[in-house]
């Protein structure tokens, strides 16, 4: 939703108590909030921030600002989790409140260290003139989730950038710590900073080089960048900005993507022997993945369910954005699966073989089987006439369609109202689809492709039909 400046910058502090129950009330009234996503109380929600273990819990904040559909003054949101499933919102949260982060607390991510977490973020500053100065800046959490700023900039604005430079991962390689920051140069390419703690002192950085990960420049900026090692390779996930659609079919607003690497050479500032650059995600809306490796070595990622630049159907009811399920990385055959971690089974109450229904709660899993050189068309949230979320699976030919244009309210249709993607021809197949209100992910084959999407169904748009084809699999009913 466009608000004017004044609106998106206005300080915290000057919102009335009568302005902020407005404002909930007004969420109250969507019928589209989900029940095991995360989502904003009020406001918007974008990326994914410092997902991390601390404390024998999980960490995940996400940016927010709380006072409508719309991107201003951003802070961080904490919410902690035992199960990576069921997530408490605390209060706690990283204001913009310092002159180093004065016109918002924007992306980064976190690490523990020694007995707190070392928050690493974007401060974003802005002059009288509205000219933006980018500080990468850092706070320590401590055990009871009281946050204290570093007052010094832990990473100027290098002369080869222009003023789009943020969104810090911190991380380990073989016990030293390291960084990346997205960046844009003054040509107007997108591409990726290195950095190294000096005597692993993660209030001291300096630059080792641009990281080499085979870029070809044609974004015009790289947000959100982040390394995770999967089964021991190294992979990037990115967000390139304005990409060429000659180097990568896309079809959101922006892509999130992916590159897997045979090794990492810090010293070179490397990341060696890439795979082409491969998106992330099918569906219509997954942005600024975020990543970490656990403490046992496993690789979590999680995604803003949303993009930016984009009016949601929920604008009207004063909130915006959710968190996918937090997913866990493999490598198999040299492709990258993702798939929700394994207590997203304990959702599920109550199972049954897979049918037709004419009406559901809209908050299930399916588990589904397609026989190979078959085609099948599903539809969720779907209405009388049969109108819904159509899922088209074509084993035969290796396709799948995903179209929305019958699902309720639409939305960014000028991007289109289907995404679709390739399975291996002639092959069976199994999807897990789990359906949330207005959230749908769907995950092929267990995470060899995934469909992360928003729908806003009408009233009526509450059951599934099998409109061709044939299909078998289970149902559960999930509860949070
Ligand atoms: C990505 C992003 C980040 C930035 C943040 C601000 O969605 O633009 O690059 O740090 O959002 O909220």
């Amino acid at each position: 939703m466009n608000l004017p400046t004044e609106v998106r910058y206005r300080p915290y502090t000057d919102w009335t108590d009568g302005e902020k129950t407005k404002i909930k009330e007004n969420v109250g009234k969507s019928p589209w909030r989900a029940s095991y996503h995360i989502e904003p109380e009020t406001g918007l929600l974008n990326d994914p921030n410092g997902f991390s273990y601390f404390n024998g819990k999980f960490q995940l904040f996400y940016q927010s600002w709380p006072f409508g559909a719309a991107h201003g003054l951003k802070q961080w949101v904490h919410t902690e989790s035992e199960d990576l499933v069921h997530f408490t919102e605390t209060g706690v949260k990283l204001l913009p409140d310092h002159e180093n982060d004065s016109h918002g607390a924007y992306s980064g991510s976190a690490y523990q260290i020694g007995d707190k977490l070392f928050i690493f973020y974007t401060g974003n500053v802005r002059d009288e003139n509205w000219i933006r100065d980018p500080r990468q800046i850092g706070a320590w959490m401590d055990k009871n989730y009281k946050i204290k700023k570093i007052d010094k900039v832990l990473i100027k604005k290098p002369t080869d950038v222009t003023e789009h430079f943020r969104d810090p991962q911190i991380f380990d390689y073989k016990g030293q710590f390291y960084a990346i920051i997205g960046a844009q140069n003054h040509n107007k390419q997108g591409f990726i900073k290195f950095y190294k703690a000096v005597d692993n002192d993660v209030e001291n950085w300096v630059e080792v080089g641009d990281l080499d990960f085979g870029g070809t420049g044609s974004e015009y900026m790289i947000e959100c960048p982040n390394i995770v090692f999967v089964d021991g390779k190294p992979v990037l996930l990115y967000c390139p900005q304005g990409l060429d659609k000659a180097e990568l079919d896309y079809n959101n607003i922006y892509p999130n993507t992916y590159k897997i690497f045979q090794d990492f050479d810090p010293e070179k500032a490397a990341l060696v022997g890439g795979t082409p650059i491969i998106n992330l995600d099918y569906g219509f809306e997954a942005y600024a993945t975020q990543g970490f490796n656990t403490p046992d070595g496993r690789a979590l990622i999680v995604s803003w369910i949303g993009l930016p630049d984009v009016d949601y159907p929920t604008d009207k009811y004063d909130y915006q954005g959710a968190m996918s399920l937090v997913k866990e990385l493999s490598i198999k055959d040299g492709k990258l699966y993702q798939y929700p971690v394994e207590a997203i089974t304990s959702l599920r109450t109550r199972q049954e073989d897979f049918s037709e229904k004419t009406a559901t709660t809209n908050t299930y899993e399916l588990e589904l089987n397609f026989q190979a050189n078959t085609q099948t068309e599903l539809v969720l949230f779907a209405d009388q006439e049969g109108n819904g979320l159509s899922l088209t699976v074509d084993t035969a030919k290796g396709k799948v369609i995903l179209d929305r244009s019958k699902a309720g309210e639409q939305y960014a249709t000028d991007f289109g109202t289907s995404r679709e993607c390739t399975l291996d021809a002639g092959q069976a197949a199994t999807a897990n689809i789990f359906v949330d209100n207005s959230i749908v992910e769907i995950f092929f084959n267990k995470g060899e492709k995934v469909f992360t999407s928003r729908v806003f169904p009408s009233a009526e748009q509450t059951g599934i039909k099998v409109a061709s084809g044939n299909v078998s699999g289970h149902y559960f009913d999930l509860k949070y």
